[in-house]
């Protein structure tokens, strides 16, 4: 158990004295820290996002309360608020190096017996990390406070990136302290990325806003962090790794125990696929085990660094150029291909997005067939000249969507065919729009284009939405195909006879689809909003307009300005969402589903919180509910749901399986309810469940 208060409980109406108010923002900045920490450092949290949220919005309300209390470390200051005319520049205290690539074993063999011959001993102690594949950066702290960010540059000089850098998750603005003391000056390097999904979303949402998308999720990383907005940086799913301790604060005497002290500083390492090895045969068995589990992992790495562990080594071993003679990148297998374009496609997405796609003659990419490339739009091809035919470079990087790097001009034969998109929706007929910059490109068939319908009933019936299990892809299909349904309202009419006369439908599961749909019409409105569709509005957008709305009537009688007053979010959006609202089939929709009972709560409303106040801790298994969809439960009427017991803890509910959690309570003296207690405390408060 930490020595911070985890969740502290605190009553802003109740403070009315700046004394009392430092006392609250310096409680919640420790209980951050701390949460950060476990987060991004151990990769464990013990909070939900809503009750991080929580506390994070309370220290912001502080904060604005009373100005004079801020610090420059407070991590409310990681969203951004910096802009420049251009990045200054930062002197490195000492160069930053690169690394030798080596491309295989018998190179990896010769560097272990230059270091085994130079130190004279017979084997070597090695570290084997993964290459990251991002945008190296350094931090310099002082007195635990960060001071200073820059990129590489050339090594001696690089780009003063610090705002950017305090905009980075898992970066703390101050050092933990808590295990071992911080020196007072601390230089220390690491890798800036995305994880391959965060940047998938990030490039979804680029491409539905008609803005450049990214080729790969170390590009993101190096231009996010290059801005001179640290807003737009701020607004980057950008994480780091560190990897060194350069010069001051260097006192250790392996780079193994280097790496060990940095999460303990509140740094995050990648500990999980880091090894030191007795010996080079341990290495190169760490990177046969990289090179297969590489494309599950969350995060892109181009190959090995084999360090000599020990820093006697280092400095016997010395540099050659730029590069040390004490490290070596084992570099993966590419995962670039040649391959030709047979033919060009288009997708017709749910919001009627129009997307060109080539069908590629098949070819292996690093283990895996690759038969299309997306081409993203017209402006894309016309600018890399891609023609049906042609000879093409292709690159896959992790589960990214693989892309076209370059036609191979040189092999043209004057037959290939210049590939414009069509000016009718393939699917319904309707007029295609294309955008000036030819970047996008709209079927405007709208509800009456299949395919647009297909992507916007898979959409509804998606986890995040209105999760009816059953309506995965291919039911939605096949409900579509057979004419049952040509709007979402039609859903709610369809009746089991109908599916009965379907392929893959015996009674039970008829039954146990039509339960489903009927269930989804009880929802939440933050979860009904994302599952409308509305372009640009995703879960995040749509939980924060839950957030100001009480009611989806509210809401939709919410014009373009009132939209716009709300913080995050843009014009853009803003009048996404009335142009939805406004739209005459949208809204016969919505009174369509309003008349077969939608019935909506929302969770964030003020009004419904008769759990305000109270933590609750789930363990073991419920009949009733699972640990999230519980969890959501009591947080939509007021509750918190954490993860670990503690004194605020106010009930622990416990299941069949729980574990330590029930000990912690009783320990503590935190009452246990099992299933039944629980519903009858729901009860007590008046809540139906
Ligand atoms: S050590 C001399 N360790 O690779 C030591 N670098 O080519 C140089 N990189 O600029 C840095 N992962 O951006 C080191 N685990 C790791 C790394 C790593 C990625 C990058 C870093 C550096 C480049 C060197």
């Amino acid at each position: 158990m930490p020595d911070v208060e985890t969740t502290p409980d605190i009553d802003l109406d109740a403070i009315n004295a700046e004394a009392e108010a430092a006392e609250a923002a310096e409680q919640l900045r420790e209980a951050l820290r701390y949460h950060n920490y476990r987060y991004y450092v151990l990769d464990d949290p013990v909070v939900s996002d809503a009750e991080y949220d929580r506390l994070f919005q309370q220290l912001q309300r502080i904060e604005a309360a009373y100005p004079e209390l801020e610090t420059p470390d407070s991590p409310t200051h990681q969203v951004g608020g910096t802009v420049r005319d251009e990045l200054g520049t930062a002197e490195h205290p000492t160069p930053m190096l690169s690394l030798k690539a080596v491309y295989d074993e018998d190179e990896v063999r010769n560097f272990d017996e230059t270091c085994r011959e130079e130190l004279g001993r017979e084997t070597v102690t090695y570290t084997a990390e993964p290459k990251f594949d991002g945008l190296a950066v350094e931090l310099i702290y002082e007195d635990g406070r960060l001071v200073q960010g820059a990129t590489r540059g050339d090594g001696e000089t690089g780009e003063e990136i610090t705002a950017n850098v305090k905009t980075i998750k898992g970066v703390p603005l101050r050092l933990r302290d808590d295990e071992r003391p911080v020196p007072d000056r601390l230089v220390v390097r690491g890798e800036a990325y995305m994880r391959k999904d965060e940047f998938n979303a990030f490039n979804r949402r680029r491409e539905e806003e008609g803005k450049k998308v990214f080729a790969n999720p170390r590009n993101a990383a190096a231009g996010s962090l290059r801005q001179l907005d640290s807003n737009i940086t701020a607004r980057r799913p950008l994480r780091i790794f560190f990897y060194e301790i350069a010069a001051d604060g260097r006192d250790f005497d392996t780079h193994a125990a280097v790496l060990r002290v940095l999460p303990e500083w509140g740094l995050p390492v990648c500990t999980e696929h880091i090894r030191r090895c007795d010996n080079i045969d341990a290495a190169l068995a760490h990177y046969e085990d990289l090179v297969v589990v590489r494309d599950d992992l969350p995060y892109e790495m181009d190959g090995l660094v084999i360090k000599v562990n020990d820093f006697a080594g280092h400095e016997t071993l010395g540099v050659r150029d730029r590069d040390p003679r004490w490290a070596v990148a084992y570099k993966f297998p590419p995962r670039r291909a040649t391959t030709s374009i047979e033919d060009i496609f288009v997708q017709v997405g749910r919001t009627g997005r129009i997307t060109p796609v080539a069908v590629l003659a098949p070819v292996e990419v690093g283990g895996v067939e690759v038969t299309r490339a997306s081409l993203h739009n017209q402006n894309e091809i016309d600018r890399k000249d891609i023609r049906i035919g042609d000879a093409v470079l292709i690159e896959r990087a992790g589960d990214v969507i693989p892309q076209v790097v370059k036609v191979i001009e040189d092999e043209r034969d004057g037959d290939e065919a210049p590939y414009h998109i069509p000016d009718t929706c393939p699917v319904c007929g309707a007029e295609v729009v294309l955008s000036d910059d030819k970047k996008q490109a709209f079927c405007t068939g709208g509800m009456t284009c299949p395919a647009q319908f297909r992507e916007r009933l898979k959409h509804y019936a998606s986890r995040e939405a209105t999760d009816i299990e059953g309506l995965g892809d291919k039911r939605a299909e096949q409900l579509i195909d057979a004419g049952l349904i040509q709007d979402i309202s039609d859903l709610y009419e369809i009746e089991k006879d109908d599916l009965l006369a379907l392929e893959r439908y015996a009674d039970k599961s008829a039954q146990n689809l039509l339960d489903e749909i009927e269930a989804s019409l009880e929802q939440d409105l933050d979860r009904f909003l994302y599952a409308l569709g509305i372009p640009l509005v995703g879960s995040a957008t749509a939980r924060l307009l839950a957030q100001h709305f009480a009611s989806l009537d509210a809401l939709m009688a919410a014009d373009e300005a009132t939209l716009t007053e709300i913080d995050d979010i843009g014009p853009e959006v803003a009048q996404s969402i009335a142009a939805f609202f406004a739209d005459d089939d949208n809204r016969r929709v919505i009174d369509d589903l309003q008349d077969a009972g939608l019935a909506l709560a929302n969770p964030y409303a003020a009004d419904e919180a008769p759990l305000e106040g109270l933590t609750f801790v789930f363990t073991g298994s419920l009949d009733d509910w699972t640990r999230s969809e519980v969890q959501r439960f009591v947080e939509r009427h007021g509750a918190n749901a954490t993860s670990s017991v503690s004194g605020n803890t106010d009930y622990v509910v416990a299941g069949p399986g729980a574990g330590s959690k029930r000990d912690d309570a009783e320990a503590l003296g935190v009452p246990v309810l099992d299933e039944s207690d629980f519903h009858a405390l729901l009860r007590e408060k008046g809540i139906d469940a």
